[in-house]
């Protein structure tokens, strides 16, 4: 990588490409080609890049700079630009300061400009190829004449049509090493062809060239190659007709991105149209919620429009006043995007801690953020062999279909018929690292004939009954260290001042409720789901809910902390050094798991997070459990 980073023209953030789009996109009149080549370093790759830069004479060094300024000026005007309004589906990563290296370069030709994300090959780099893919219109499949098609030629093509990718491009390089043989081309073309319809690669175009001598490179055919009578490279590259994801034929979308609101005499949604067209007049609907209006104006910094297209970032008025705000979806009044909570999804994870099942994580498709939970994969895609496997989880560059449950309703269309409200990011809660990428193949439909029956009688007035604030106290610590004993006093003391308490016990749960669940990271994560839906609703029946779980990771903690209304949740740290639980061994556990009898077991051999921010901590070396308990109602009192 490092000739790579000493380049002036290689940019690794994928920002950058963004930035160049946009400045050719309202500086010149060309049409933009996002490609991506694919193959090793052996393939010849860099040399093929290289002739096309060479061969189209123009880099943009000096422009590079100008726009580089450019979008620091403009993205310091305060109101949030997003660069997820510009792109499509997966890239919403790039609001994540994702790290991934994807190298870019720029060129142009007399009819068009270009950006080529060149991606390493290998297996260990599937994430980068995801990243690099997710914006291209083509893909370039390089194969080395001598070698024909190989398990990385397949697992490229694989990766690329699973990403959407519709132009496939199967360049035979390195022609002048076979003597420009056709037998040998035909013979790739017809064994590619078998596999690619395998896959369902409609279609694609084999174009034999020679990166190195730069036949059929910029103008075919070769005198090489007088037997093929299709385009060079860079014809083909420069003509083909690019569908891209921003498809002006379909349906109006687009995604809001903010609320519009200078003033009380104007409100606009701002946002870029990722499908179809808009005009004043024309009937929209406003989606999860359903309402709907009548655009009144088309508004763009060059004045009002009569009509925008897909591509174009607009701010629209409408002749209602109705809720729309960040996230929110307008769309076509007759033809709306689904709306669900529960999806089949194809994942390529992308981070070096795999997938936690049933854990939380941040879900961001096009300008909609929600929480969602993973479940165990139905399979695992062989990228290699594309045979499907069992999986328990998905490790870093691993490709599965999964279940997602979603907290919230999302507002969505496939994948396969629209990027941007198909494509998404999943961002670890704690981290805000980007952890994958995925694709919603579809709804699940039972998820859509549930709906939440209000009931007469309030969370409000099983509380106001009790006369008291419903709270969830829960304690964390590892086994031993007195959570069980301390929420015991607690419960008692609390009985004696009249309040309505119920314990909910670790180790009690797991003989009914929880009896199915072991002790692996998932069952942990499920045993803190399950508690944490029982102590919502206990909550909403008014009563002061204590919990002794060592539940040991906080984005499970921080998960129920949100599932319970602001400031009824109180995570009361019992800070119980691991040598002290251990000297103290109450169930003789730690003897068993130092013995190795045990297995997981928290702090010896299954990891334990103590809380960063925990609301009171209660030191078990300095207080005994009775001071314990009064330090913690102290603090409590005050909530009534
Ligand atoms: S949690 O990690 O899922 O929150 P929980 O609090 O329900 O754990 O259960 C912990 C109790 O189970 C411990 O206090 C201990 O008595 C018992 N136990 C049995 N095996 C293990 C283990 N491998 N790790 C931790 N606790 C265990």
């Amino acid at each position: 990588m490092s000739d790579v980073m000493n380049d002036p023209v290689y940019k690794t953030e994928a920002l950058i490409a963004e930035d160049i789009d946009q400045y050719l996109e309202t500086h010149q009149h060309k049409t933009m080609l996002r490609f991506i080549t694919c193959g090793s370093v052996d393939d010849g790759k860099s040399t093929l890049i290289g002739r096309l830069l060479y061969d189209s004479k123009m880099i943009f060094e000096d422009q590079l700079a100008a726009l580089e300024s450019d979008s620091k000026r403009v993205g310091t005007q305060g109101q949030e630009i997003d660069f997820a309004l510009l792109v499509d589906g997966l890239a919403a990563e790039r609001e994540q300061g994702i790290t991934i290296d994807v190298a870019y370069r720029f060129f142009n030709t007399e009819k068009r400009k270009f950006i080529v994300a060149d991606c390493p090959g290998h297996e260990q780099y599937t994430r980068n190829m995801v990243t690099g893919a997710s914006t291209a219109d083509l893909a370039v499949i390089l194969i080395d004449a001598r070698k024909g098609v190989l398990i990385q030629t397949r697992r490229h093509s694989f990766l690329c049509h699973l990403i959407g990718i519709k132009n496939i491009v199967l360049a035979v390089n390195k022609m002048d090493l076979v003597d420009y043989d056709q037998a040998t081309f035909d013979a790739i073309v017809a064994e590619y062809a078998a596999f690619a319809k395998e896959i369902g690669i409609e279609s694609f175009t084999a174009i034999p060239i020679s990166g190195f001598k730069g036949d059929n490179i910029t103008t075919a055919p070769s005198e090489n190659t007088p037997w093929y009578s299709g385009p060079s490279l860079v014809e083909h590259l420069e003509s083909v007709e690019v569908r891209s994801s921003l498809d002006a034929e379909g349906y109006f979308r687009m995604p809001v991105q903010w609320v519009n609101r200078p003033n009380l005499d104007f409100r606009g949604f701002s946002g870029l149209i990722s499908n179809g067209t808009v005009k004043p007049g024309d009937a929209v609907r406003v989606l999860p919620s359903g309402k709907t209006s009548t655009v009144k104006s088309v508004v763009t910094f060059d004045g009002d429009l009569e009509e925008a297209v897909a591509g174009q970032s607009v701010t629209l008025t409408l002749e209602d006043e109705i809720d729309c705000s960040r996230g929110n979806v307008l769309a076509a009044a007759d033809a709306p995007p689904e709306v669900a909570d529960q999806f089949e999804a194809t994942i390529v994870w992308m981070a070096d801690e795999a997938m936690h099942v049933g854990r939380g994580y941040w879900l961001k498709l096009a300008t909609q953020t929600v929480s969602a939970t993973v479940q165990q994969p139905k399979y695992e895609i062989d990228v290699n062999s594309l045979e499907h496997l069992a999986a328990k989880t998905l490790e870093l560059n691993q490709i599965g279909v999964a279940e997602i449950i979603t907290d919230k309703p999302l507002v969505f269309e496939p994948y396969a018929d629209s990027r941007t409200l198909g494509g998404f990011i999943l961002v670890d809660k704690i981290t805000n690292a980007t952890v994958a990428a995925g694709m919603l193949n579809f709804s699940l439909r039972r998820s859509q004939n549930i709906h939440w029956q209000p009931t007469d009688i309030t969370r409000e007035s099983h509380a106001g009954l009790k006369n008291q604030t419903p709270r969830v106290l829960w304690f964390t610590g590892l086994s031993g260290s007195g959570k069980s004993t301390i929420a015991n006093e607690v419960e008692k003391k609390l009985a004696l001042m009249n309040r309505h308490t119920f314990l909910l016990d670790g180790d009690n749960i797991r003989h009914g409720l929880n009896k199915d669940l072991g002790f692996t990271e998932a069952d942990r994560i499920e045993n803190i789901r399950r508690i944490g839906e029982v102590a919502k609703l206990m909550v909403d029946a008014g009563l002061i809910v204590l919990t002794a779980f060592i539940s040991p990771f906080r984005a499970e903690r921080q998960m129920v902390r949100e599932m319970i209304p602001d400031g009824e949740f109180i995570e009361i740290f019992v800070d119980t050094p691991l040598e002290v639980a251990e000297e103290r061994d109450v169930k003789g556990l730690y003897k068993k798991a130092r013995e190795g009898k045990l297995k997981n077991f928290t702090g010896i051999d299954s990891p334990y997070e103590p809380p960063v921010e925990p609301d009171i901590v209660v030191n078990t070396v300095e207080m005994t459990p009775e001071e314990a308990a009064d330090h913690i109602i102290r603090k409590i009192l005050p909530l009534k």
